[in-house]
């Protein structure tokens, strides 16, 4: 049985005392020892603070996103071994706001996922198709160039470590939410590429998220398909009822 996971990704939202009380909200509403696990992603100055919030309780800490590289001259970046040490349990990797709006590379990617495994990071790694790529037919071109990518090199422990999320960019933020058979569809072809790639122990094994408009009412739909494994929640992760109620969707 694959473990399912809901997370929360703040983006770039919250004022600290906001991010205080969220924390705070979700760690009391989900209760000591959830049959899912938990995650919320703050902004990076509020790691320490929301980890302080979320002691004791059962919901874990992840980051947006981090960097490739261990330490040194690399200005503005935040290494893993930061990460774990401010309480980090998750960092998200390719998130599509990195791929598209700053412009990250398949390979870059794939040194920030190696790297994150390495330190001893869960990897919650994004991938999706563009509307474009969709309408042109191009999704399983778009799936396997990125799982291939991504992945290249891991270890079978590492793997273990490893969570897919995936978000088509056509419904992120947009309220344009894939309907359960549209999710199912591109969850099973992911599972089949990491299965044809990395072996079938491997991909079945592997939890796959779907983010992308995930509200308290699409919640349920989605998580009942076989291959969705839990959801990666923008928007709604910023209110603490909204986003326990999507928590409590795939239980
Ligand atoms: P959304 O964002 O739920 O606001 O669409 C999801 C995500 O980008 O992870």
């Amino acid at each position: 049985m694959r473990r399912k996971l809901v997370a929360g990704n703040w983006k770039m939202n919250t004022t600290l005392a906001e991010a205080r009380a969220l924390a705070g909200a979700v760690a009391a509403g989900v209760g000591a020892s959830p049959s899912v696990d938990v995650a919320v992603c703050p902004p990076y100055p509020w790691l320490v603070p929301v980890a302080d919030a979320l002691k004791g309780s059962a919901v874990a800490l992840g980051a947006q996103d981090v960097s490739a590289e261990p330490k040194g001259a690399f200005t503005g970046e935040v290494s893993p071994g930061m990460l774990l040490e401010a309480g980090c349990r998750y960092a998200i990797v390719g998130h599509s706001e990195r791929r598209h709006v700053i412009g990250e590379s398949d390979s870059l990617i794939n040194h920030k996922v190696h790297a994150a495994l390495e330190a001893g990071l869960h990897v919650i790694l994004c991938m999706g198709e563009t509307l474009a790529e969709r309408d042109r037919g191009l999704m399983e071109r778009v799936f396997q160039r990125q799982v291939y990518s991504a992945l290249a090199g891991l270890t079978d422990e590492q793997f273990g470590r490893l969570v897919i999320a995936y978000e088509p960019v056509w419904a992120i933020g947009t309220g344009r939410t894939a309907t359960p058979d549209q999710a199912q569809e591109a969850h099973a072809f992911v599972r089949a590429r990491v299965a044809s790639l990395y072996g079938e122990k491997i991909a079945s094994g592997l939890p796959i998220l779907y983010g992308g408009s995930v509200t308290p009412d699409t919640a349920a739909g989605l998580f009942a398909q076989p291959d969705v494994d839990g959801g990666l929640v923008g928007g709604a992760s910023l209110k603490a009822d909204g986003f326990l109620a999507i928590v409590r969707a795939v239980v």
